[in-house]
């Protein structure tokens, strides 16, 4: 068996956040160093620049784990959930060039390699105000790393989809060390209140967003348990549903197709009454779902073709809760009318 690799695609929407992210990151380092020039004329440039790409890798990580738990608040900050992983590299490369400048200054002079200096410079782990922080920004740095390189869909399909995750969710330990690596860095050299300051509104905002969109989702879920007790399952979310296609899904052996169209959803049986062809492969033309082998039709609310035609599928109860699509799995006799489940409009728009 052989892995296919399929190269990034660029699209324009992934220019354009590419764009904006790189322009950003400019700006930032530009204003960071002009203004650290005009109030810290002391400072070299060398460490202007290692607290620069420090604080800018920071402020990434902080915008990358505050997108999660936004989408899940609102739906309109999607289009930034899609290239989160663009963030992620450019965040990682930006840590890795803080990492390496700050090697270079403190740690290449000395008649050991930098990397083993980094780790036998000082070994006051027993101490608050002298620990060394700067391995927490190492074995940080790693995990940012491991991320940054198993992103692409590549890993995601070779490692599974579990494993994969887990490897990401490693990113809040990431932030954990990082937060302590500038606290007990802080503690060491001038102390920058303004620094704590924003790091302790970071750390507050990334805590709060995860807190609330927690609460939602518990909520959505309490729906769910109580629309499942009444027979409905839980089938996919509205966003895996391609506009005037279906999810075909097996429900207690039966095979069903959930249509998506025009801010509505309805499932049908999948089975074509011509020649039993596969209702959830086709598309919905002109209003009506039309059979990929021999263009039957049918409504997606009642299953019936259109008049003249007078053939029949049978329908099932959808319903909407949050963003996921639960149907029942009772089949209602061929051409019984039933209320579509409506999408929400912060829904409408979203799909993958
Ligand atoms: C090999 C890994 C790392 C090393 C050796 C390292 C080293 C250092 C050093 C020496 C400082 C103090 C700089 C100063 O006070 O002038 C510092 C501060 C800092 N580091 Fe790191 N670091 C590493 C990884 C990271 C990573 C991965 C991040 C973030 C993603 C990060 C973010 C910061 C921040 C925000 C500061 C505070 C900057 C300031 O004082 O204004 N570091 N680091
Ligand atoms: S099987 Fe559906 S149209 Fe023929």
């Amino acid at each position: 068996m052989s892995v296919q690799y399929q190269a990034i695609g660029w699209n324009r929407q992934k220019r354009i956040y590419d764009s904006i992210l790189a322009i950003g990151s400019a700006l930032y380092l530009a204003i960071f160093v002009g203004a650290g020039v005009v109030l810290y004329p002391t400072a070299t440039a060398e460490t202007l620049l290692i607290r620069g790409f420090g604080t800018l890798a920071l402020v990434l990580l902080h915008v990358i784990l505050c997108i999660g738990p936004l989408c899940r608040l609102d739906r309109r900050f999607l289009p930034l959930l899609y290239n989160r992983r663009h963030l992620g590299i450019a965040m990682f490369l930006m840590a890795l060039v803080h990492g390496v400048f700050s090697m270079i200054q403190f740690h290449a002079l000395g008649d050991v390699s930098p990397l083993v200096s980094l780790f036998v410079s000082n070994t006051r782990f027993d101490s608050l105000a002298n620990f060394p922080f700067q391995v927490l920004g190492f074995v940080a740095l790693l995990i940012l790393f491991l991320m940054a390189a198993t992103s692409h869909d590549f890993w995601l399909h070779n490692l599974s989809a579990p494993v994969w995750k887990r490897i990401h969710m490693m990113v809040y330990l990431a932030y954990g060390l990082l937060v302590a690596h500038v606290v007990l860095g802080a503690l060491q050299s001038d102390t920058n209140a303004a620094l704590a300051i924003l790091l302790g509104i970071g750390l507050c905002t990334v805590a709060l967003l995860h807190l609330l969109a927690g609460g939602k989702e518990r909520r959505i879920d309490r729906i769910v348990a109580a629309a499942e007790a009444e027979g409905f399952v839980e089938v996919c979310r509205v966003e895996h549903i391609a506009e005037k296609r279906a999810k075909i899904v097996s429900l207690q052996g039966e095979r069903v197709a959930v249509f998506r169209y025009e801010g509505k959803v309805s499932a049908v049986s999948n089975v074509c009454r011509h020649q039993n062809g596969p209702l959830g492969e086709g598309k919905i033309i002109d209003g009506c779902i039309t059979c990929p082998w021999h263009g039957y039709q049918y409504l997606p609310e009642s299953g019936a073709s259109p008049a003249p035609f007078t053939d029949k599928v049978a329908t099932f109860q959808t319903r909407i809760v949050g963003e996921k699509v639960l149907v029942h799995p009772s089949a209602h006799p061929p051409g019984t009318r039933l209320e579509p489940a409506v999408i929400q409009l912060a829904h409408a728009g979203a799909q993958r």
